[in-house]
């Protein structure tokens, strides 16, 4: 696992010390496991899909302790999530068994998919395109789930992005090109560390704007269905896009 990587697994070993369940509860005090920021945008989705979705088969990137994957099981789905992080994973699983849920928890890197696997009617991202920060890793992750979903399958994002009102921490620093680094002790191992001031940071999310993410999703073969901007409590902070997304018809 790339240090990358290691800054997400040791958000999830602070979480699990600290009792928590999910990623969202750092930030937001009514955020539980079953009470997940994606849940609204998730239960809308499903319920305008036609036809039962039992059987249908999902994909969750990026899926963290597991709570969306375990909802879209609850609602009949057979799921598969993936994640990069170890902890999460392990997570994933003991909540999965908790609630009798039946989900194939991997560890897997969207950027690095094997060829030949298996097809999904329904992928879900929640939050984790916005870990992506290269461009190359942002074109290989998208184009691996272009190719992870059935022909009429359906790509469900929920991500954040960047705005003209977005104000960053003093922890953060956020670039032209929309890479938000943060703040770290030790730069060493951390591709493209750099010093501002006499701070080290380190780049960590890419928020970009809701017109270059619709683009990047085109290049990648996907035809919009509805995309949007979610409210937001807070006018500073980066802002949530809906996206429902599905192959460019040929
Ligand atoms: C913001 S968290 C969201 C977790 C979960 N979806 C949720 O809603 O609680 C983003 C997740 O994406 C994972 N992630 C980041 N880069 C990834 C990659 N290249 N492939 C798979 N998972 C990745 C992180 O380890 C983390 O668990």
């Amino acid at each position: 696992m790339s240090l990358y990587y290691q800054a997400d697994d040791r958000v999830f070993q602070k979480l699990r010390a600290a009792g928590k369940t999910s990623w969202d509860e750092q930030a937001d005090p009514q955020a539980s496991f079953d009470n997940f920021v994606m849940r609204p945008f998730l239960e809308e989705s499903l319920a305008e899909m036609a036809g039962p979705l039992d059987g249908l088969s999902a994909l969750e990137i990026g899926c963290g302790s597991g709570p969306v994957s375990c909802f879209l099981a609850a609602n009949g789905l057979a799921v598969r999530g993936i994640d990069v992080s170890p902890t999460a994973l392990e997570m994933a699983r003991q909540h999965a068994a908790e609630r009798g849920m039946n989900v194939q928890f991997d560890s897997a890197d969207i950027c690095h998919m094997p060829e030949q696997q298996d097809r999904y009617d329904l992928i879900v991202d929640g939050h984790c395109l916005h870990c992506l920060v290269s461009d190359e890793h942002r074109r290989t992750a998208l184009t691996a789930i272009h190719g992870l979903l059935k022909p009429g399958g359906r790509f469900l994002i929920e991500t954040m992005i960047s705005h003209p009102g977005l104000i960053v921490g003093a922890n953060y620093h956020l670039d032209a090109r929309g890479v938000l680094s943060i703040k770290v002790d030790d730069p060493a191992g951390r591709d493209g560390a750099f010093t501002s001031g006499s701070e080290w940071f380190a780049p960590y999310r890419r928020l970009l704007s809701a017109d270059q993410v619709t683009t990047e999703l085109r290049d990648a073969g996907f035809a919009m269905q509805s995309h949007r901007v979610a409210e937001q409590k807070d006018p500073r902070k980066p802002m949530l896009m809906q996206i429902r997304a599905g192959h460019r018809p040929t």
